[in-house]
C-alpha cells in the first residue's frame, strides 16, 4: 500500500536549474514525465545566473540530446512551453518575490533543491517568508549533511519551515528497479528466507565500481569523497534491503521501519576495517585541491549486531576509475560441512548474485557434476532474471512520486541519522590513503582487508556493454 496525499503539486520549482544535476538527471526525467504521464504543470527554473527563458530552453534541449534522446517532438514542445525562469541571489528576498509572482495561483508547489546543501536552510527560509512554500513540498538530494551532527542541524533548520511529511529526501538508489527487486525477490519467494541468516550465509559483498573518474565534479567530490558520496547512502540502503527483516505490514512505513531497525543494528565502522584509496591523477582534476587526501575508493568490513547476522562478514567497496562500471551484490552461502566427493568445493560455488547496474540480473550459483566417471564438478550460474537495464529511470519515478505526494521511495530522517552513525567514526583522514592506478580494482590493501573471507568477486562486463 502506498502513502499518497491527495494533492497533486501544481507547480515544480527547480533551484540550481543551471547546474549539473538538472542537466544530467532532472531535465530528462521531466521530459519522460511530460511524455509518459502528461505532466502539464508550470516548471520554474531558478538560479543565480541572469539567464533568459531562451537560454534555459536551449539548455534543456542540449541536456536531452546528451542524456534523454527526445524523440517525441510533441512532448518536447509541451515541455518547452511549460518552462519559466527566475534568476537571482538566494539571499535576496527579491528573487523569491519574483518566484511568488511566477507561481501565480499555485497552492502546492514542489520545490526541488538541486543546490549545495549549505544553501538548503537559506532557500527553505526564504520560501517560507515569501509565501512560496504554501502547502508545498520540498525535495532535497543526498548527501543530507556532512556528518551526523550537521545532518541533525540541517534537519532542525528544514523542519522550522516544512513539516516532515512535506520533505522528500532523494537517494536515487531507492528509485532503482533492481534495488527494489532485492526486496521483492527476497520476500516474494519463501525459498530464500530459511537460508538468509548466519547459519547458511558465509559472507556478503557489495561492489559499486565506476570506470570513470570524478569528471567535471572535482569541487563537489573533493568536499565529499566516496564514503559520503555513495557508501553512507546508496550502498547502506542496498545493504538494508538485502539484510532487513520482512516488513510486518503492507504500508510503506513498515518497510522503512524494518530498514531503520537494520541500520540501527549495524556497528559503527572500525578504522581497522576501512581501506581508502585515491586514483593516480585525481589531484590534477579541476576543482580538486593539489594536496587532497579525499578518497575516490573505499572498502569496508561491516558487522550487523543482531541474531540474524551475528558473525557474518559483510564487505562493501566503491570506487571511481576502476576496471569497469557495475554495481553488484553477492551473497555467498556456506560450503558443504565435509568434502563428500574428495574434491574441494570453492567458497564461491554457492551464491546469489544480484546485479544492480548497468544491466540487471539475478543469478543463483550452484555446483553441478561434470559429465564423466569421476565425481567432480564445476560451478554454474542459473540466471533467474536478466535484462539490459531498467526501463524507468529512477529520477523520473521519484520526481513523479513527489509530485503526487507518494513517499514510499524517499528516505526518512531516522534512517539518515542511522547511516551517519555508521560512517561517522571513519570520515575524513582517520585512516591512511593509498594511491591506485586507474583501470584496476583499487589499492592492494582492499584484498588484504577481505583476506580469507574473500577473494572479492570482481563484477564482469555486462550484456549492456
Ligand atoms: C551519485 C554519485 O549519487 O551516484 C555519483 O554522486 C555516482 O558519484 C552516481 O556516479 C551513480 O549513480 P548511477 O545511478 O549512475 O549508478
Amino acid at each position: 500500500m502506498t502513502e499518497i496525499s491527495t494533492t497533486l503539486s501544481d507547480a515544480l520549482v527547480i533551484f540550481g536549474t543551471t547546474g549539473d544535476l538538472a542537466y544530467k538527471q532532472i531535465f530528462p526525467a521531466l521530459y519522460g514525465l511530460v511524455r509518459d504521464e502528461g505532466l502539464a504543470t508550470p516548471i520554474i527554473g531558478v538560479a543565480r545566473q541572469g539567464w533568459s527563458l531562451d537560454q534555459l530552453q536551449a539548455r534543456v534541449r542540449d541536456s536531452l540530446q546528451h542524456y534523454g534522446g527526445a524523440t517525441d517532438t510533441d512532448a518536447l514542445g509541451r515541455l518547452m512551453s511549460q518552462l519559466r525562469y527566475v534568476g537571482g541571489d538566494y539571499n535576496d528576498p527579491a528573487t523569491f518575490a519574483a518566484l511568488r509572482k511566477e507561481l501565480g495561483e499555485a497552492q502546492c508547489p514542489l520545490h526541488y533543491l538541486a543546490i549545495p546543501p549549505s544553501m538548503f536552510g537559506v532557500v527553505a527560509g526564504q520560501l517560507a517568508k515569501s509565501g512560496c512554500a504554501g502547502h508545498g513540498r520540498l525535495i532535497i538530494e543526498k548527501p543530507f549533511g556532512h556528518n551526523a551532527q550537521s545532518a541533525r542541524q540541517l534537519d532542525h533548520i528544514l523542519e522550522q519551515h516544512f513539516p516532515e511529511e512535506q520533505i522528500f529526501r532523494i537517494d536515487h538508489y531507492l528509485g532503482k528497479e533492481p534495488v527494489q527487486n532485492i526486496l521483492y525477490t527476497r520476500f516474494a519467494n519463501p525459498l530464500f528466507e530459511p537460508l538468509w541468516n548466519r547459519l547458511y550465509v558465509r559472507s556478503i559483498q557489495i561492489t559499486m565500481a565506476e570506470n570513470f573518474g570524478v569528471q567535471e565534479r572535482g569541487r563537489f567530490y573533493d568536499e565529499t569523497g566516496a564514503m559520503r558520496d555513495v557508501v553512507q547512502n546508496h550502498l547502506l540502503q542496498v545493504l538494508a534491503n538485502l539484510t532487513m527483516d520482512p516488513p510486518s505490514g503492507d504500508d510503506h512505513q513498515s518497510t522503512r521501519d524494518k530498514r531503520a531497525d537494520l541500520l540501527k543494528a549495524v556497528r559503527p565502522l572500525d578504522p581497522a576495517h576501512v581501506v581508502r584509496g585515491q586514483y593516480a591523477g585525481y589531484r590534477a582534476v579541476p576543482g580538486v585541491r593539489p594536496n587532497s587526501t579525499v578518497e575516490t575508493f573505499v572498502a569496508v568490513k561491516i558487522a550487523i549486531d543482531n541474531w540474524r547476522w551475528a558473525g557474518v562478514p559483510i564487505y562493501i567497496r566503491a570506487g571511481k576509475a576502476l576496471s569497469l562500471t557495475a554495481a553488484e551484490v553477492i551473497v555467498e552461502f556456506k560450503r558443504p560441512p565435509r568434502e563428500t566427493f574428495g574434491e574441494h568445493v570453492p567458497n564461491s560455488s554457492s551464491h546469489l548474485r544480484m546485479r544492480i547496474g548497468p544491466d540487471v540480473a539475478v543469478g543463483l550459483g550452484v555446483r553441478v557434476k561434470t559429465q564423466g566417471e569421476r565425481m567432480v564438478g564445476h560451478d554454474v550460474e542459473l540466471m533467474l532474471n536478466e535484462q539490459p537495464g531498467s526501463e524507468l529511470p529512477p529520477y523520473q519515478r521519484l520526481l513523479g512520486d513527489a509530485m503526487r505526494g507518494i513517499r514510499d521511495l524517499f528516505t526518512r530522517q531516522d534512517l539518515v541519522d542511522a547511516q551517519w552513525r555508521i560512517v561517522d567514526p571513519v570520515l575524513d583522514n582517520v585512516t591512511p590513503l593509498h594511491t591506485y592506478e586507474c583501470g584496476t580494482w583499487g589499492p592492494d590493501e582492499a584484498a588484504e582487508l577481505i583476506g580469507t573471507d574473500g577473494p572479492w568477486h570482481d563484477p564482469k562486463p555486462g550484456k549492456a556493454e
